[in-house]
């Protein structure tokens, strides 16, 4: 009733299939995964993940179908599929970057319910933020793709004209976060630590500060005051930072990608 089709089993279609797994919420035998070079999903195959190259019998044996390949090879992967779709049966869920709902539905000439989802490459160890939105779904479609993707993660729903903006936030957001740790440890290594220990250190400082905030519910700047002693090194720092404009080059930087997206 529920097994899941993934079509493209590359970094992110694996990732939510071994995602699933860990979860123990989907059995081996729920999943199948399809791929050109099946060999490459040898593992998931010895751990009883059923892997084909054949999209029409995955779709044929699975209800929720998560589309993964590279968003060019979407419309192949839709007229493929589409004639073996049962609308009342199977719902599609699409991971392609600016895929639209729209499009989904005009290309498959079917009102099926589609949904568009964004997570980030988090989604590998199951700490993926993944924003959803959808076309054509009913309240219980909705909470079973809501619930699956938060078995990898955070998972919430938006609306679609936000998918861009979550793209750029959640899934570019990521590769923000990782240069902003790899300055950390530059930092970090010209003032006394190996590579290693430097890295360890700016990760978990990382991680911890993310926790806090999430735990505790403040404001970012809530933490900050905690930490920065009057006339202390904290803020000596966090002030030369900002005149050379830390946060002003942050926003730049995710308005560029958004515009770019945009375009
Ligand atoms: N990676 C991310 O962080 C991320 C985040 C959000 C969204 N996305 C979106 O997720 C999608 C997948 O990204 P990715 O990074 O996982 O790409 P990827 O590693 O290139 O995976 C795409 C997979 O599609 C397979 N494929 C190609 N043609 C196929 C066909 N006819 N039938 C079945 N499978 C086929 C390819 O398999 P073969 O090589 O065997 O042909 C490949 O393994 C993209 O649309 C991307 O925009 C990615």
């Amino acid at each position: 009733m529920n097994k899941i089709a993934i079509i493209g089993g590359g970094n992110l279609g694996t990732a939510i299939a071994k995602g699933l797994l860990v979860s123990k919420n989907y059995q081996p035998a729920d999943i199948i995964i399809t791929r050109n070079k099946i060999e490459r999903l040898k593992d998931l195959k010895e751990k009883g993940v059923n892997v084909s190259r054949d999209n029409i019998f995955a779709v044929n044996n699975a209800r929720i179908i998560i589309i993964a390949v590279k968003p060019y090879k979407v419309v192949d992967i839709l007229n493929e599929i589409g004639p073996g779709l049962k609308s009342g049966h199977h719902i599609i869920a699409s991971v392609a970057t600016g895929i639209t709902t729209d499009f989904i539905i005009k290309t498959l000439e079917q009102e099926i319910p589609v949904f568009r989802v964004m997570p980030n490459t988090a989604i590998e160890i199951q700490e993926s933020i993944t924003c959803i939105c959808s076309r054509n779904a009913n309240f219980a479609d909705r909470e079973q793709i809501k619930n699956l993707f938060s078995l990898l993660g955070e998972a919430i729903v938006i609306n679609e004209e936000l998918m861009e903006a979550a793209t750029v936030l959640g899934a570019c957001g990521i590769a923000f976060v990782f240069r902003f740790i790899r300055a950390m440890m530059q930092a970090g290594i010209e003032i006394g630590f190996d590579a290693i220990t430097a890295s360890k250190i700016a990760e978990q400082t990382v991680k911890g500060a993310a926790e806090l905030l999430q735990k505790g519910g403040k404001h970012p700047e809530e933490e900050i005051d905690k930490v920065t002693t009057p006339k202390g090194c904290t803020i000596s720092g966090l002030n030369e930072m900002e005149h050379r404009g830390f946060s002003s080059s942050l926003i730049k930087g995710i308005l560029n990608s958004f515009h770019k997206i945009e375009k």
